[in-house]
């Protein structure tokens, strides 16, 4: 509570301290309607003892997770960072939109410098037309681990839900902890060549619950009253894994996905990868008691390690005794239940009929899978831990991404040479069956790597297939765009053919992170009228860092309403 009241404070004296320069452009620029609120967000070491090993994270504001950024449609958000850690940092604000902001999008070294120890940024952007359930973090190294929160986004006055107004709402946030410090683990993954180390447990708004080691009373609650509609927004600020959710003997309706509304589908668990948010409506139609909300792994791919021990919070009911015990969530799939994800994916329709692109003039084609690079190290037992002792990697195209060492938009905006090569292929460069294909040593698994950069005309209408490819093994990949929602028109198992796939282009549902089936293919449209240089990734983390990434420059159009403004006068350097 204490630093809730301090991040109020904070905020009057960001407002009394905001430079009527500053708010004169704003004004200028954006769109009347929404007002503009203001944070701040200071980067902070909080001790923490959790599964009974104590240790210093990476917060902000001393809080884990972090504060909820509150807002409504059409507001302009002026959140202030500053780094009070040895650490660098910055925030993204994913599922924003970043209309005519990509300076304020976050991802370190595509779209700033990261912000360094004793440095302060000011991310403004306004939230046009966007409503719902999103959420930031941190985007360097592997900080968003601990550095989370929601980005809860209200209609305007007066605009009600679609659906009847719940009784109480709440947000759970499902993420995955380590007794470990995170940006070293990063390194110490990459040093190695082989996999990331699986989580100590996995977290309900902070807590794992009672399953671990050490962790009988660390358990997130829920109170409730019998005989009312509850609405949970959840979000999967999860790090490498995926996650299912389920709520003991109660359904889920799902009402909205990554911040936009869908046709009611009610089921008995959802399954959320990084990046993705639902909100789910619950209904307290059982009898008196305590109830399990449990969190527990979606693995697909083969031959993986996971972290197998279930997180549990409590749904309580109001004159439950409080110390029942709690009725095991016996509906949580099995890791590897492929279907349970299919079932949900293909019940997932936008309330609304879309303003999906029927007419494309951009068709992209983008693989997404591992690879295993040759080892060239003196020491391969430390260096090479990869499958057949190699080294693990993952692409797009065959490329694994490279972060260069500065910002790519600034280099992009100030044309300096050198950094990025604007040569990422639009569609592969060898057709194969890419399922089924070469997926192992000695065949050539390896891949390219680089700084490349698609370039997309301004007003383009974007098709884009990710296909999944079986290199070391299939896996549903939780694919991220930043500065953007797309359509998802289709989606399917084995290798895309255009021949048989099915699209709807009627009421698809409106994401900015989809989930490619696993050893099969996902089909987005999108209309490139951002300007900007925006990254896709897989939100996996270590994946990211093995190279599933790729950005896409989209060019200016015509005039200021199409054009990128110029960068703040704040913008950190290298
Ligand atoms: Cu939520 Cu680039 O990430």
């Amino acid at each position: 509570m204490a630093s809730l009241i301090n991040s109020f404070k904070h905020v009057f004296i960001s407002l009394l301290f905001l430079c009527a320069h500053d708010m004169l452009q704003v004004m200028a620029q954006w769109p009347k309607g929404g007002s503009t609120r203001f944070y701040d967000f200071k980067v902070q070491m909080l001790k923490v003892t959790k599964l009974c090993h104590t240790r210093n994270i990476v917060t902000i504001n001393q809080m884990y997770p972090g504060p909820v950024v509150y807002a409504q449609e059409d507001d302009r958000l002026i959140i202030k960072l500053t780094n009070e850690t040895p650490y660098n940092a910055s925030i993204h604000w994913h599922g924003v939109r970043q209309i005519l902001s990509c300076w304020s999008d976050g991802p370190s070294y595509i779209t700033q410098c990261p912000v360094q120890s004793g440095q302060t940024f000011t991310y403004e952007f306004t939230l046009i037309k966007q409503k719902g359930t999103l959420f930031w973090h941190a985007h360097f190294s592997w900080l968003r681990a601990t550095v989370y929160g929601a980005l809860i986004i209200y209609p305007k006055k007066g605009v009600p839900y679609p659906f009847k107004y719940p009784y109480e709402e709440h947000t759970i946030i499902l993420g995955e902890y380590w007794n470990k410090d995170l940006v070293q683990l990063e390194r110490n993954v990459l040093a190695s060549g082989g996999p990331a180390p699986v989580a100590e447990a996995y977290t309900i708004n902070g807590h794992p619950g009672p399953n671990y080691n050490c962790s009988e009373n660390d358990v997130y609650q829920i109170n409730v009253v019998p005989g009312k509609t509850y609405m949970l927004r959840l979000i999967g600020a999860l790090l490498h894994m995926e996650c299912f959710f389920s709520i003991a003997n109660h359904k889920l309706t799902i009402v909205e996905a990554d911040g936009e509304y869908t046709k009611p589908l009610t089921t008995d668990h959802v399954m959320l990868g990084p990046g993705q948010t639902l909100n789910v409506l619950v209904t307290t139609d059982q009898k008196i008691g305590r109830y399990s909300m449990a969190m527990g792994p979606y693995m697909s791919g083969q031959n993986v390690t996971i972290q197998n021990i279930t997180a549990i919070a409590y749904f309580q009911y109001l004159g439950a005794s409080p110390h029942s015990v709690a009725l095991p969530a016996s509906l949580l799939p099995r890791f590897d239940d492929n279907l349970a994800v299919k079932t949900v994916m293909d019940g997932l329709k936008s309330l609304e009929v879309g303003n999906v692109p029927k007419e494309i003039d951009t068709n992209l084609f983008f693989t997404i899978g591992f690879n295993v690079n040759k080892c060239n190290s003196k020491t391969p037992k430390q260096n090479c831990q990869g499958s057949n002792g190699g080294v693990m990697a993952a692409s797009m195209n065959n490329n694994s991404f490279i972060k260069p060492k500065i910002s790519l938009l600034q280099a992009y905006y100030d044309h300096i040479n050198g950094y990025f090569t604007e040569d990422f292929p639009g569609s592969p460069l060898k057709f194969y069956d890419f399922v089924n294909g070469p997926n192992s040593a000695p065949n050539d698994t390896g891949s390219t790597n680089g700084t490349r950069t698609k370039v997309i005309e301004y007003g383009s209408s974007v098709q884009l297939i990710l296909q999944d490819t079986g290199t070391v093994t299939t896996e549903n990949h939780p694919i991220h765009f930043h500065g953007y929602s797309f359509y998802v028109v289709g989606y399917g198992s084995g290798n895309y053919n255009p021949q048989t796939a099915t699209f709807n282009l009627v009421d698809p549902p409106y994401m900015n992170t989809i989930g490619v089936p696993v050893g099969g293919w996902a089909a987005i449209r999108f209309v490139a009228d951002n300007p900007g240089v925006w990254f896709m990734h897989c939100h996996l983390e270590v994946h990211m860092t093995w190279g599933l990434g790729v950005v896409l420059i989209v060019k200016n159009g015509q005039g200021p309403m199409e054009t990128l403004p110029h960068p703040p006068a704040d913008m950190p350097r290298c």
